[in-house]
């Protein structure tokens, strides 16, 4: 029985909202008991963590991510991918199929799953594709595609243009149980923008991406999800008006839920600087400082369930070229975390509880996971944090091979410092990336 105990660690008291310290013993991969921090555990010949001063979190789980693997190695390998989601807190990852060729084949789910296991022991969750190649012209042959492992069906980097085929493959993914991804973007009304239509575009006498481009599709989206049943989730939810639709939804009892990124809810196009740095080039892109309110008020009302990153590393090549030229994304795995608990926590809006529900518990509960809590007897998925020292994002020191991040220099608090998979630490601040240890 391989046992740990971690140690002096501070917990958030539901009864109080405040933190409380306690020390938490590991048995096996499981949670298998919290003592008060005023008890002495006798620990045996047990391998201990000092956690004092750290918040003992449940590892956070990111349901929308870019791996790049296989195809596009020189952005981002599984390798390194993990390794960042590691460093950031995270336990759970789940990748998008938008790779090279396409996660379209139950032989690529296996290529992933495999990597990933060789990886440095975050748990890698592999979405398939809705369409073959994401082309929108064919369906995959979900069922081949769940039995390989695949947990969603997603053409996220692109929409599904066409309603007969996004009805097709909602019908087929309830009849085995599965939930359909949606990456929320009408082609005809985007014509080859790289901003949203707001202040920032008018400004620099660039087209713009409009809001219904993706609220068309969530709308469509929301009645084809009625229709048929199936488990709908929208994609980095960004505007007013996809929230309105979503709400809507809900209070009428379709089975939609959406999520929304960092970014999205802390940046708007007014923030763009006027250097046209690419590394603020992104899709759904930033919009109007309203939309960027309606986010936060989804999110803090349950209209929006969960925040993920859509970490989408690109080379600094790909990134030099231009607002106009450049691919679309920025990585989040390494600043996810202290942005929202600096921004949102330390200020007062939020609580830290509510903060790690929608990163833990929330997604969890949303996809079925068996993690996500810290209950006795669940998976020891555990991220410790230091809330309090504060550092500024310095992209030299990502372990992602991206560096393309809007947010260099900010300064932050709430640095992950150890994170946990099963059992097992996969990252320290100390001791960085660590083999996983099978012996
Ligand atoms: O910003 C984005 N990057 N949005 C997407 O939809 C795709 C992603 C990527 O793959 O780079
Ligand atoms: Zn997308
Ligand atoms: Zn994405």
């Amino acid at each position: 029985m391989t046992t740990t105990w971690i140690l002096n660690g501070l917990t958030i008291d539901p009864k109080t909202g405040q933190t409380v310290k306690k020390h938490l013993k590991l048995d096996n991969g499981l949670v298998a008991e919290w003592l008060d921090g005023s008890a002495s555990p006798d620990v045996g010949g047990a391998e201990t963590i000092d956690a004092e001063g750290k918040l003992i979190s449940p590892g956070l789980i990111d349901m929308h991510v870019h791996l790049r693997e296989p195809g596009f190695e020189h952005k981002e390998t599984i390798a390194t991918g993990t390794a960042s989601a590691a460093k950031g807190g995270f336990t759970t990852i789940a990748c998008m199929p938008n790779t090279r060729p396409v996660i379209d084949t139950p032989e690529t789910v296996k290529l992933v799953l495999d990597k990933a296991e060789a990886a440095c022991g975050v748990r890698v969750l592999p979405y398939a594709a809705i369409t073959k190649n994401e082309l929108g012209r064919d369906l995959t042959d979900f069922e081949a595609l769940k039995d390989a492992g695949a947990i969603g069906f997603t053409d996220d980097g692109v929409g599904v243009q066409d309603a007969q085929m996004m009805k097709n493959a909602m019908t087929l993914a309830k009849s085995i149980d599965m939930p359909i991804i949606a990456h929320c973007e009408d082609d005809s009304l985007v014509v080859g923008a790289a901003v949203s239509e707001g202040a920032f575009a008018k400004k620099h006498g660039l087209k713009g991406i409009p809001n219904e481009s993706e609220a068309i599709h969530v709308g469509r989206d929301i009645l084809l999800s009625e229709a048929t049943g199936v488990h709908y989730h929208v994609c980095h939810v960004s505007t007013e008006q996809s929230i309105r639709l979503i709400k809507l939804g809900k209070s009428i009892g379709v089975n939609v839920t959406a999520e929304v990124c960092p970014h999205h809810l802390l940046l708007s196009d007014e923030d763009i600087p006027d250097s046209m740095d690419a590394n603020w080039k992104m899709n759904p892109p930033l919009r109007t400082p309203r939309d960027v309110e309606a986010c936060i008020g989804a999110l803090e009302d349950g209209t929006i369930d969960i925040i993920v990153t859509d970490h989408a590393p690109h080379s600094e090549e790909e990134k030099a070229k231009g607002m106009e030229r450049a691919p679309f994304g920025i990585v989040g795995f390494e600043t996810a975390f202290p942005l929202l608990y600096t921004k949102f926590v330390k200020t007062g809006r939020w609580t830290l509880g509510f903060l790690l529900s929608r990163m833990t518990s929330d997604p969890a509960r949303v996809f079925g996971l068996n993690t996500g809590s810290l209950e006795v007897g669940s998976p020891a998925d555990i991220t410790l944090i230091d809330l309090d020292s504060e550092r500024e994002v310095d992209p030299a020191s990502f372990l992602t091979k991206g560096r393309n991040t809007p947010f260099t220099g900010w300064k932050l608090s709430g640095w992950p410092t150890l994170t946990i998979v099963a059992g097992q630490t996969v990252w320290s601040e100390e001791q960085g990336i660590l083999k996983s240890s099978e012996e």
